[in-house]
């Protein structure tokens, strides 16, 4: 051991030592963690290990070694590994507690994988192109270890509070870490917050009136958002409704159908999922003692349960915490659900529960308190793939953060998302309650994450190789991704899957599959019709 090391190895075990005597002392003593070891030029924080997390971490350690040498990183994940919400909770409490992740044990991908990935990292050979959650569980630590980022990622480790002290120059993240199963604190700070904490967390619970008599009038009453939904069978034989139309409202729809009396409760223009055992409902209005009443005037005695699959709130509970420490002025999110602020007027980030504004392209924050990288968002996007869309964004988060002169001006970047805004209400979309989705379907999806990529290689950043960055065989595969989902079907149903996936392994190879799977089952179609009820599951 060299003599410098040695002293380094002291210096640490006496922090330790220290930490472990405060801590038993206190166990949410907050800790000041001592000046970084390395001559570190920039540091920066990354929150979640999900799809989003990774993607950045990986894209950041991917710049330039000359870059990037003297910074500093650290990914904070609260759970035991990485994947984020496809890590399955070993211990679900009881509601209202609310689990880690909304994760069930029948939850398959509704769309084929390959074009899930990372772009030039395929999911391991053999897997069914619509695979089970654990396949994708999987896929993340597979590209956590392959990229070799594990020595960056501090598992079990929760981030608490954050807050900025400084100005719109120049400043830093005060930022609160609970490690240790929750049992101690410590305090660090950072140049640069990356935020990656996901939003299928934090339940959106509509309340109705009457709702509290009805369930008190029966003691076997339930209302449960699906943030809770774990297996069918618990509904057996009882009269269910499902509300809401999105991808868990149409599972928990098709699980649950053929065990129980169902009724599915949509919004105007909104259908069941093919061959789901179920009732259409018009959106409810409101409970008698004994009954649930719909707009339309009809109602159900005899309902037992309801499945509010009505989504999730945009939520950042570690922004809008400060840590109780001085020179941090508010914190750096405010959630006001009712208020008039808009991305004009906001003085400070703000979260309506449905959009976060004002942010640059969902990714940096336009707040006054402080220069836009220095806080960024990675995976806000809805309705998008999120690996190649993560990677994207953590392109010019990368980027950016090496040399900000690449982003426009602030004023500039605010002409644009007030562009954005005015052109989704010129499509009839309100983006104060469409917030991130990317409502123009999967060419919008795709024309952003394009437009992204397109910045960096005209800011000389990436090669210019004159090709989107949106792969056409992936715009192929999400465009014909139900008619591969009923082929993929027909295969399982036939035990054909060996067969299709023998010898499939790079990029190029599950493409061509997707593409023979498509021509394949649209033959088919062609010949006997759609009518796969029955298959539709996926
Ligand atoms: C039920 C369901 C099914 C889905 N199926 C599909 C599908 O088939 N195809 C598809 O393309 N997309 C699907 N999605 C979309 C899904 O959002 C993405 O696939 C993606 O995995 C989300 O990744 P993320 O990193 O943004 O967020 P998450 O996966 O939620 O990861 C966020 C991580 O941040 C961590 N974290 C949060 N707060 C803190 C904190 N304070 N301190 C430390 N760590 C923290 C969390 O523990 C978590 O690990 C599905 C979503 C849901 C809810
Ligand atoms: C540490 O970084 C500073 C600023 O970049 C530089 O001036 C100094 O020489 C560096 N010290 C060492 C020991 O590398
Ligand atoms: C994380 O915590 C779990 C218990 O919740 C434990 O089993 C696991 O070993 C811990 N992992 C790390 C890396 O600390
Ligand atoms: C990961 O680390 C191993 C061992 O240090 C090395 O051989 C490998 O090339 C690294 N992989 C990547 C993708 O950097
Ligand atoms: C912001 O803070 C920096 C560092 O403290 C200081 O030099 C600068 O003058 C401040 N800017 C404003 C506008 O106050
Ligand atoms: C409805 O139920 C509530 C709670 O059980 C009860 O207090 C109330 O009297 C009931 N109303 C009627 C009209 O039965
Ligand atoms: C559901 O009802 C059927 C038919 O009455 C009965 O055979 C079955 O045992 C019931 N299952 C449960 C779990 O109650
Ligand atoms: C924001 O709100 C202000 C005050 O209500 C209003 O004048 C302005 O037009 C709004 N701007 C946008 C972009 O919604």
């Amino acid at each position: 051991m060299s003599r410098v090391f040695q002293l380094a190895f002291l210096l640490l075990s006496l922090a330790v030592c220290l930490s472990t005597q405060h801590a038993t002392r206190d166990a949410q003593t907050v800790l000041a963690a001592g000046p970084p070891h390395r001559n570190v030029t920039k540091s920066i924080a990354i929150v979640g290990a999900g799809s989003g997390g990774l993607a950045v971490l990986k894209t950041l350690l991917d710049l330039p070694e000359e870059v990037r040498s003297s910074w500093e990183f650290a990914l904070y994940e609260q759970h035991r590994d990485v994947g984020g919400l496809w890590l399955p909770d070993p211990n679900p409490p009881h509601p209202p507690a609310l689990p880690e992740t909304p994760l069930y044990p029948r939850l398959r991908t509704n769309t084929p994988h390959p074009t899930m990935t990372y772009p030039g990292f395929t999911f391991r050979p053999g897997t069914p192109l619509f695979p089970t959650h654990n396949y994708v569980q999987q896929y993340h630590a597979d590209f956590a270890e392959h990229f070799n980022l594990s020595s960056y990622i501090h598992l079990n480790h929760t981030v608490l509070a954050t807050g900025w002290r400084g100005n719109n120059t120049h400043g830093e993240w005060v930022v609160d870490v609970e490690y240790d199963l929750g049992t101690k604190v410590y305090r660090r700070s950072f140049d640069h917050l990356i935020v990656a904490n996901g939003h299928n967390h934090y339940p959106r619970i509509p309340h109705w009136p009457g709702e509290e008599d009805w369930l008190a009038s029966s003691p076997t009453r339930e209302i449960l958002h699906s943030i809770f939904y774990r297996n069918p069978e618990r509904y057996t034989n009882q009269t269910v409704i499902v509300v809401g139309g999105g991808a868990s409202g149409r599972d928990a729809a098709l699980q649950i159908g053929p065990l129980a009396k169902t009724y599915q409760s949509l919004r105007e223009g909104s259908v069941p999922p093919d061959g789901a055992q179920v009732t259409v409902k018009p959106p409810i209005s409101h409970f008698t003692n004994t009954s649930v009443v719909f707009e339309d005037g009809t109602s159900l005695t005899s309902v037992d349960s309801l499945v509010l699959a009505t989504g999730y709130e945009f939520r950042v509970p570690f922004l809008a915490q400060s840590p109780p420490t001085s020179g941090i002025v508010s914190p750096a999110l405010e959630v006001a659900p009712s208020t008039t602020a808009n991305s004009t007027t906001a003085q400070v980030l703000t979260s309506n529960l449905r959009y976060i504004f004002p942010l640059y392209e969902h990714i940096f924050s336009l707040s006054p308190a402080h220069p836009p990288t220095a806080l960024a968002f990675v995976g806000l996007p809805v309705l998008i793939a999120n690996c190649p869309s993560d990677r994207a964004q953590a392109l010019l988060v990368a980027h950016a953060i090496a040399d900000p002169t690449i982003l426009p001006s602030r004023d500039g970047m605010f002409t644009a998302l007030l562009r954005r805004e005015d052109n989704m209400r010129q499509r009839g979309y309100d983006p104060y309650v469409y917030g991130h989705k990317m409502v123009g379907g999967d060419t919008e999806a795709q024309d952003y994450q394009n437009a992204l990529v397109r910045y960096l290689k005209q800011h000389g950043k990436l090669p210019d190789d004159g090709k989107d960055y949106v792969e056409s065989w992936r715009k192929a595969s999400r465009v014909h991704s139900a008619l591969l989902a009923r082929g993929w079907t027909r295969i399982e149903s036939e035990g054909e899957q060996q067969k299709w996936l023998e010898g499939v392994e790079t990029e190029d190879e599950w493409a061509d599959l997707m593409q023979r799977l498509a021509a394949w089952q649209e033959e088919w179609e062609n010949e006997h019709g759609q009518g796969l009820d029955e298959y539709a599951a996926v």
